[in-house]
């Protein structure tokens, strides 16, 4: 069977820059989806146009600078919005508008004050008048996690009549459980008419931590692109992660699907956004975090160091990390500490093992890390008792 492509749709620009305290100039967004699109970025959401004059700003530099991705701007399902967006994308090279309304009963109600026939035809009216600037239309059915599917295939069928190039079907808040999602993805597939005319995407918030496991629901039940950001970050709890999702792929070749993403940059570009958004990646973070090839237990660190593959199912050069480290605490065994006393030049017998493992035990149990001057000291010192 033939291996199909997932289309990767990095948001980090727009839905991840929305996270309070990760505000870019846009000077740091030039430099992110500079380096977006050497990764192998498929589209890149730089901002949301007509928000700020320093979002348009961006937005039409980044068009001018991309020369891989399609640039893609959001805006809502108003004129104003589509040509302020259109404007923002002018000098973009594939140049994509990404305009939609809430679909939801609740959305409906509160949001607009409004019904299902009208949000039908406020959607058609906007991606049509977005096809009249550009070719390639998204249109995000807001809130679709909680929305009744039939009414949702009616609006996808109507926006696609319309022109829409690609369906994105946000979980917004985050709810669906994976099944639900996929079984969502699966009922338009196999329900609108003109579906095979568009692209279908998964837009998953990780309110519930289940937005990975929803993207891959969809992907696994037709979707075709996968909305995502570095380090996860979004609004509230953040966004599916882009180094999971494209993992999860690369590892499970069984679902025959792959992406164009580069994965051995991703450790770097993570760095890289964390620290131009001065958002820190926590230490247990998938793929990315500090502790992600680190083993700290004696159990986990024999078998590691015996074979890697025992503990690991990544390859750390596959992301971009050296190597995997061992971590000398109290846990740890024999075999980790002359593993590390071999790194820096220390090749000792078991019975100055068995007398160094000793004192190792006495140092770890008041620290909570050994690192390497400990190491040198303590054979300085054992060095001098022997001598
Ligand atoms: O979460 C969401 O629904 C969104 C849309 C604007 C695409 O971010
Ligand atoms: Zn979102």
């Amino acid at each position: 069977m033939n291996s199909e492509k997932v289309e990767i749709f990095d948001t980090t620009l727009r839905d991840g820059e929305q996270v309070p305290g990760c505000k870019l100039n846009t000077e740091q967004k030039l430099i992110i989806a500079e380096k977006l699109d050497e990764l192998g970025i498929d589209i890149i959401e730089a901002g949301f146009p007509v928000s700020s004059p320093g979002d348009f700003h961006s937005v039409s530099e980044i068009s001018k600078l991309i020369k891989n991705a399609k640039v893609c701007g959001l805006t809502r399902a108003n004129k104003k919005d589509i040509e302020i967006a259109a404007e923002a994308l002018q000098f973009a090279r594939r140049p994509r508008i990404h305009t939609g309304i809430g679909t939801s009963d609740s959305h409906i109600k509160y949001k607009f004050n409004s019904t299902r026939e009208d949000i039908i035809e406020r959607a058609v009216d906007a991606v049509k008048y977005a096809r009249s600037f550009v070719e390639d239309v998204e249109f995000y059915a807001e809130d679709a996690g909680r929305t009744d599917n039939d009414f949702l295939a009616r609006i996808c069928e109507e926006v696609i009549k319309a022109g829409a190039t690609v369906l994105n079907i946000p979980d917004t808040t985050g709810y669906c459980l994976p099944e639900e999602y996929g079984d969502k993805i699966k009922y338009l597939k196999e329900n609108v008419t003109g579906i095979e005319k568009a692209i279908l995407s998964c837009h998953c918030h990780n309110d519930l931590g289940l937005a990975t496991a929803n993207s891959i629901a969809g992907v696994i039940n037709g979707a075709r692109q996968i909305e995502c950001t570095i380090n996860g970050l979004g609004e509230r709890a953040g966004n599916t992660a882009l180094e999971e999702v494209v993992m999860i792929l690369k590892q499970h070749r069984d679902l025959n699907l792959y992406t164009d993403v580069n994965s051995k940059m991703l450790n770097k570009m993570s760095a890289l956004v964390s620290d131009l958004m001065g958002m820190p990646v926590q230490p247990n973070k998938a793929i990315v975090g500090a502790n992600a090839f680190a083993h700290s237990s004696g159990i986990h660190q024999d078998g590691v160091i015996k074979n890697r593959e025992t503990y690991e199912i990544i390859d750390p050069a596959e992301v971009g990390v050296n190597e995997s480290s061992i971590i000398l605490t109290a846990r740890s065994g024999r075999s980790a500490l002359a593993y590390r006393f071999k790194h820096i030049g220390f090749d000792v017998t078991k019975n100055e093992l068995d007398f160094l493992y000793q004192e190792f035990l006495k140092i770890a149990d008041i620290k909570k890390e050994v690192n390497n001057d400990d190491l040198s000291l303590m054979i300085e010192k054992a060095t001098r008792k022997i001598g």
